[in-house]
């Protein structure tokens, strides 16, 4: 599942951040190739707006994504929603799902393949990578409680792959509860089950504020990448 339903505030501007190019090609384009060339991905649905569908499915051909690609449809109103209707629209007899979002547009089909082993190992696992700061936990007049301990820290990267029948009956139970996450890792913890992880580097961030856009063509230039176009 491509998610890339949401309106991308924290970016600005007119168009959503999904579709704005880094090196020429267009964020939800350079995520859903990295599935599309990963031998351990079968099918892909992407979640996008309901009036963006049309022109996620005219990049898709424009930037010829292959027939993997099974369906576009509408997400929710949060990222948890639009999860969940992503993993309910794979084909029945799909056993596992990985969860990406679309603006991490620096993800590999290696990172792709370590986590979805990971998961069959354990039935949920998800991309994690180590915080280069040191954290404080403050109060409400930003006052220094505590300096927390790096090594127990990791930010919360995707693809998060799950069983299927294992996520839906997690994300159905936390929605009866009405518990609300961030991740598809916090539906596990809030039901107590475990989530195994796997170091993806720091490369797969999420491009949130336009300086990551910058940052984001850096370190595709770092790895050889010269602007394309397509
Ligand atoms: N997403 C989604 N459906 C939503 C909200 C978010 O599919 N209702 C997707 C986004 O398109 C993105 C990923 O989830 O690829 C991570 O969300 P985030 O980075 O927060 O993107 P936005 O919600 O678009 O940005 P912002 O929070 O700044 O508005
Ligand atoms: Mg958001």
């Amino acid at each position: 599942m491509i998610l890339a339903a949401g309106s991308g505030t924290r970016m600005g501007g007119e168009i959503p951040k999904q579709f704005l190019p880094i090196l020429g090609v267009p964020v939800l384009i350079r995520s859903v190739r990295a599935f599309d060339r990963c031998h351990s991905i079968d099918e892909i649905v992407i979640v996008t707006r309901e009036s963006d569908i049309q022109t996620v499915e005219a990049l898709c051909q424009e930037y010829g994504v292959s027939p993997k690609l099974k369906r576009v449809i509408a997400g929710g109103a949060t990222r948890q929603k639009s999860a969940f209707l992503g993993v309910e629209a794979a084909s029945k007899n799909c056993r596992f799902v990985a969860i990406h979002d679309a603006a991490r547009c620096l993800i590999t089909p290696e990172i792709v393949v370590s986590v979805l082993k990971e998961a069959y190992r354990h039935r949920a696992a998800t991309a994690v990578y180590p915080i280069p700061d040191t954290v404080k936990r403050v109060d409400r007049r930003g006052r220094i409680k505590e300096t927390l301990d790096r090594n127990e820290l990791v930010a919360a990267a995707t693809p998060q792959a799950f069983d299927r029948d294992y996520y839906i009956a997690v994300a159905a139970y936390a929605e009866k509860k009405e518990t609300a996450v961030t991740d598809d890792n916090a539906l596990f913890e809030a039901v107590g089950q475990t989530v195994y992880t796997v170091d993806c580097g720091g490369d797969n961030f999420k491009i949130t504020t336009p300086g990551d856009l910058v940052r984001a063509e850096a370190a595709l230039r770092a790895r050889g990448e010269k602007e394309t176009g397509k």
